[in-house]
């Protein structure tokens, strides 16, 4: 079974061959409108689950517009209209869904209820968002860094903010395709040590930097996340915006990193928190080609996870 949990668990010569079934069905469907089917019709006769028990907009509407791009069919549901918000268990979940349907895109909070279902499903399972990571996303930021300005090895990627799940992709990212990461952010944020670990254990240690000037030095993409994901307290809020503030990504933080340097969001954002309009607006911002790439990146993901 072939599943897309994350990055890391993702051998490196797979995700460069996703990343080039993405450009390559970029480029063959560039100006169609977005409903018109692709050429080749891949997941013609096949139902996609996708089971949201977070809010979304990205993720579900490029899952299900990609689908149907590809000749799929969707069912989208949320986990507190099913059973599995009502006791049912997710292994049980999976084993039925699996007579059902064809692939299965989930949206949770633990980590392990998305291991559990990629255990006891005999579809794959996408990942579409834990608690701990966030691999398509950053499967569409490579794509994106990519397309702007060439290969990411060997670049060196600067994270400003919370040490969350999107900076966790980032690592793994970075281990798997050999760029560099620095993390400049609060000790109190710091990214869990499996993730740090990971990425050093691949050659590419993370650099942790505390003062967000330096930290962007020399960088070609600077990138942040909101201060306060779907997964955080909101009691915890007034602590973590004291904690952060330091860290926004603005025009003045920015002229401490090359004129070159992109600047990414993975979206939803609090303009004028984590990032301000200048920088998200600004020339150097990718963040709509981030969101649709979304698209793209994930549809490579889902041939990739049926082996079409
Ligand atoms: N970036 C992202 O995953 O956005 P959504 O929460 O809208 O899906
Ligand atoms: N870190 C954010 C990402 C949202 C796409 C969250 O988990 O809420």
């Amino acid at each position: 079974m072939t599943h897309f949990l994350d990055i890391h668990k993702t051998d490196p010569g797979d995700l460069r061959s996703i990343l080039d079934q993405s450009n390559k069905m970029k480029t063959a469907r560039a100006g169609r409108p977005k409903g018109a089917p692709d050429d080749e019709a891949p997941l013609d006769g096949h139902i996609v689950a996708l089971i949201f028990e977070k809010p979304s907009t990205r993720t579900r509407v490029s899952f299900d517009v990609g689908v149907r791009q590809m000749g799929g069919q969707t069912l989208v549901l949320t986990g507190a209209e099913m059973q599995l918000g009502h006791g049912e268990t997710i292994a049980d979940t999976a084993r039925v869904l699996s007579r059902y349907v064809d692939l299965i895109m989930i949206r949770t909070f633990e980590e392990e209820a998305l291991l559990e279902l990629a255990e006891h499903a005999t579809v794959p399972v996408i990942n579409g968002l834990t608690n701990r990571s966030h691999p398509c996303q950053i499967m569409a930021d490579i794509m994106t860094f990519e397309e702007h300005r060439g290969p990411i090895a060997g670049k060196r990627v600067v994270w400003c903010g919370d040490g969350n799940n999107v900076f966790a992709s980032f690592a793994h990212a970075a281990g798997q395709l050999g760029f560099d990461l620095v993390f400049s952010g609060p000790e109190t944020l710091d990214p869990e040590p499996a993730v740090m670990d990971f990425a050093a254990g691949a050659g590419r240690p993370i650099r942790i930097e505390r003062d967000p000037n330096r930290a962007v030095e020399g960088a070609d993409l600077v990138v942040t996340d909101t201060w306060i994901s779907m997964h955080d307290s909101q009691t915890a809020k007034e602590r973590r915006h004291n904690q952060l503030r330091p860290y926004q990504v603005n025009a003045e933080l920015m002229r401490h990193a090359s004129t070159n340097a992109l600047f990414m969001h993975c979206l939803p954002a609090h303009r004028g928190e984590e990032a301000t309009n200048e920088v998200m607006d600004g020339p150097n911002s990718v963040i709509f080609d981030e969101a649709e790439n979304r698209l793209h990146a994930q549809k490579a993901v889902m041939r990739w996870c049926l082996g079409l």
